[in-house]
């Protein structure tokens, strides 16, 4: 698989929608840095109602869009419904305002952002969701931190009908979460990494040293391409032009059996904040 990934392979989710291999993370981003990404060939947008910069990023969207000719369904624009929103009624407005927001016609993928509220009020935004996806206003469909547990509570409730195309969740060489992956991979979802070059913390972890000085290529691009050809699609921020440019030149080399074998650290390790992903229903 990995041999054959370039720039613009994407994946089909359940949704029957394409995704691009690698998207672009803008918390604690803005505009510019997405106006950086595109340009530099990004073209999965992540954000969330809680980065408070879903406006900037439909403008830098929508700003390249024009300059350069790209129709929108060449752009993948991902955006997260916050916890205050949960509920049929507070999720169905969200999502119009998520969409106005941004100044776009629709979303292409919108997630949960996290299972911590109550089963009726996650059940309830999933059921405002999957009539987003009827009347066209959302291509597809997610949850992001969500466990086993998150998702059999979907997967058993009777207005279960549209599949969760996606779970974004932490994932890295230190929390890579097999349990959980193999779970979502039985059941057809994505999985999405975030913190996927660790925030920068694990750079100097001597794993990847070396496997960086093997390939000739930086840390950060060693931790993209690991989760690649784990199957995942990482998202990687930075608000520097240079290490968005770099972040994405994860296709000119393979990591190799021996080398995906050191990074299998069996670890538990978070580096953001929180974990929802073992919070209880
Ligand atoms: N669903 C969720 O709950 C959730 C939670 C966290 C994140 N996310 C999503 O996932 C995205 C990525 O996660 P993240 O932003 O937390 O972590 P990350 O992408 O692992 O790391 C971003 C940090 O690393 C630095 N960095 C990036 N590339 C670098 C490079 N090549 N060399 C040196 N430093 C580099 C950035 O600094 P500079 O900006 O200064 O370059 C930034 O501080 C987020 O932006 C967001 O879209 C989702």
């Amino acid at each position: 698989m990995s041999a054959s990934l370039s720039l613009s392979s994407t994946i089909k989710l359940s949704s029957g929608h394409a995704i691009p291999v690698i998207g672009f993370g803008v918390y604690h981003g803005n505009g510019e840095a997405v106006a950086h990404a595109l340009r530099a060939g990004y073209r999965l947008i992540d954000t969330a109602d809680f980065y408070n910069n879903e406006g900037d990023c439909g403008k830098a969207v929508r700003d390249f869009m024009a300059e350069t000719g790209t129709p929108r369904s060449a752009i993948f624009y991902t955006t997260k419904l916050w916890n205050n929103n949960h509920g049929y009624t507070l999720t169905a407005k969200a999502i119009d305002e998520a969409i106005a927001r941004a100044g776009i016609d629709y979303i292409d993928l919108y997630l949960i952002h996290s299972p911590l509220t109550s089963s009726e009020l996650r059940l309830g935004s999933w059921k405002a969701m999957q009539d987003a996806v009827d009347a066209g206003k959302i291509k597809s469909i997610g949850v992001s931190n969500y466990g086993v547990h998150h998702l059999e509570e979907l997967f058993t409730w009777d207005g279960f009908r549209i599949p969760p195309a996606v779970n974004q969740v932490e994932l890295h060489p230190w929390l890579a979460r097999k349990d959980l992956v193999d779970y979502c991979r039985s059941k057809g979802i994505l999985m999405e990494a975030y913190c996927p070059v660790t925030r920068g913390v694990r750079f100097g972890e001597p794993a990847v040293v070396e496997l960086a000085a093997k390939h000739g290529v930086t840390p950060a691009q060693v931790l993209i391409r690991w989760s690649m050809q784990m199957g995942f699609v990482p998202l990687p921020k930075s608000n520097h032009e240079e290490r968005i440019k770099v972040n994405l030149d994860v296709f000119g080399f393979d990591l190799d059996e021996d080398d995906m074998h050191k990074l299998d650290t069996g670890k538990y390790e978070p580096v953001a904040a929180w974990d929802p992903v073992t919070a209880p229903l």
